[in-house]
């Protein structure tokens, strides 16, 4: 029993904290490391959150009834350098990959009343991949949501 909360309050740690990185190896602390960023980010983490204030932008004008649309491209999803370009080229991340592009396309050519379901589903995407190979980023991701 001990031994269970201990494994679930590691798991939580990781969730809340472990951005990419998990701490199951002795490398945990340099890739810790990375996340505060002595080094500079990749390139992938540096469009990851270009996107994300891009969104957020987006939500904000769906919000106040604008007609907005987003700017990046998200393509650059699969050639940017990221910090474990293994991720990046793994079977998973190029299914998810897709699975995203296609919501960010129904969502751009989604009108008036759809956009907001259509960007929840967009939103519902990027937390698919981020379950699967990056936690982290899930709880500001979140904020993404509509509140209603
Ligand atoms: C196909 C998988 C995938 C999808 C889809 C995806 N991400 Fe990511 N995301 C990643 C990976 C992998 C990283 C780690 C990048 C790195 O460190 O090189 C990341 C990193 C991030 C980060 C952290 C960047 C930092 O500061 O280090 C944020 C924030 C983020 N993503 C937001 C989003 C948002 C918002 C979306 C949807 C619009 C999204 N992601 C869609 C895989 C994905």
């Amino acid at each position: 029993m001990k031994y269970l909360a201990f494994l679930c309050s590691i798991i939580l740690t990781v969730l809340l904290f472990g951005y990419c990185s998990q701490p199951n190896n002795e490398t945990s602390t340099d890739k810790k490391t990375n996340i505060v960023n002595p080094n500079g980010d990749s390139e992938l983490a540096l469009f990851m959150r270009y996107m994300y204030d891009d969104c957020m932008r987006v939500k904000t004008g769906i919000e106040e009834g604008g007609a907005e649309t987003l700017e990046f491209d998200p393509d650059k999803m699969f050639t940017a350098h990221a910090t474990e370009p293994e991720k990046a080229a793994s079977e998973a991340y190029q299914q998810m990959g897709k699975a995203y592009l296609a919501a960010h396309e129904a969502y751009q050519r989604a009108q008036g009343d759809d956009k907001k379901a259509l960007f929840t589903g967009l939103v519902n995407n990027c937390i698919a991949c981020h379950q699967q190979l990056c936690p982290g980023p899930i709880r500001k991701i979140n904020n993404l949501h509509f509140e209603n």
